[in-house]
């Protein structure tokens, strides 16, 4: 898989993708991450990027021109019907729709290269999303300061579902949400620690007994921590 981040601020990922599962991914040629700075597609003798929003108000706006100029770079056209198979361009905002776990599934499956907006100021001209973005993505109900966290975390969630991110392949079958529940809690050595006991099931080797606490558990912290999986209401305020 390719994945190119446009943003603003090229630093801020210098070292976030050098850890880890991220990291092993790159270095075993699972995933190529390139970033770009869309000041460098900016023309205008001020490599401007961001201009006052038509219509007044407060903030800028990311300018159109260097955003497309980058898309027909690294795709080859900014005519969204002539993107190749597999080519997803997502933009970053907090308007954009949920990011689940069954979205980084779908996009770890299917696609080859994603190219990742990061949103900045008041937003994006409209164009970039009527035109290029084929996934407008939100992380959550809250506002970041730009694209640049949520990218990190979307490319996190898709690179370690790729095939052979993960040590184990029966690691993210055991992920929260990949059943639609949270994970199950979990304990290592001491089997007893300042006066806490790790639970009894645990110790005794009966593989289907762990099964079963796990699943309760697993339950117990669902219906406890995020009620709405189990009800499907979103648990809004
Ligand atoms: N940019 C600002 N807030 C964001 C959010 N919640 N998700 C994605 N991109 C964002």
């Amino acid at each position: 898989m390719k994945i190119d981040v446009l943003t603003i601020f090229p630093e801020y990922f210098d070292s976030i993708f050098e850890f880890g599962i991220i990291r092993r991914a790159k270095l075993a040629g699972i995933v190529a991450i390139n970033v770009h700075d869309i000041r460098e597609y900016a023309t205008d003798k001020h490599r401007m990027v961001d201009d006052r929003p038509f219509g007044g108000g407060d903030g800028m706006v990311l300018k159109p021109e260097p955003i497309f100029a980058a898309i027909e770079n690294l795709i080859g056209t900014s005519d969204r019907d002539a993107y190749p198979t597999g080519t997803q361009v997502v933009l970053l905002s907090p308007q954009g729709k949920p990011f689940k776990q069954a979205t980084a599934q779908s996009f770890a499956d299917l696609a080859k290269h994603i190219v990742l907006i990061c949103g900045r100021y008041e937003g994006v001209d409209e164009r970039v999303n009527d035109a290029l973005v084929t996934d407008e993505i939100s992380i959550g109900d809250y506002v970041l300061s730009g694209g640049e966290p949520a990218a990190v975390v979307v490319v996190d969630s898709i690179v370690r579902l790729l095939p052979n991110a993960l040590g184990s392949e029966t690691s993210a079958e055991n992920d929260s949400f990949s059943d639609g529940l949270l994970d199950c809690p979990h304990y290592t050595r001491p089997a007893e620690f300042r006066g806490m006991a790790v639970p009894e099931v645990l110790l005794n080797g009966n593989h289907a007994e762990i099964e079963k606490w796990r699943r309760e558990k697993a339950l117990e912290k669902t219906r406890s921590n995020r009620n709405d999986l189990l009800t499907g209401e979103n648990g809004d305020m």
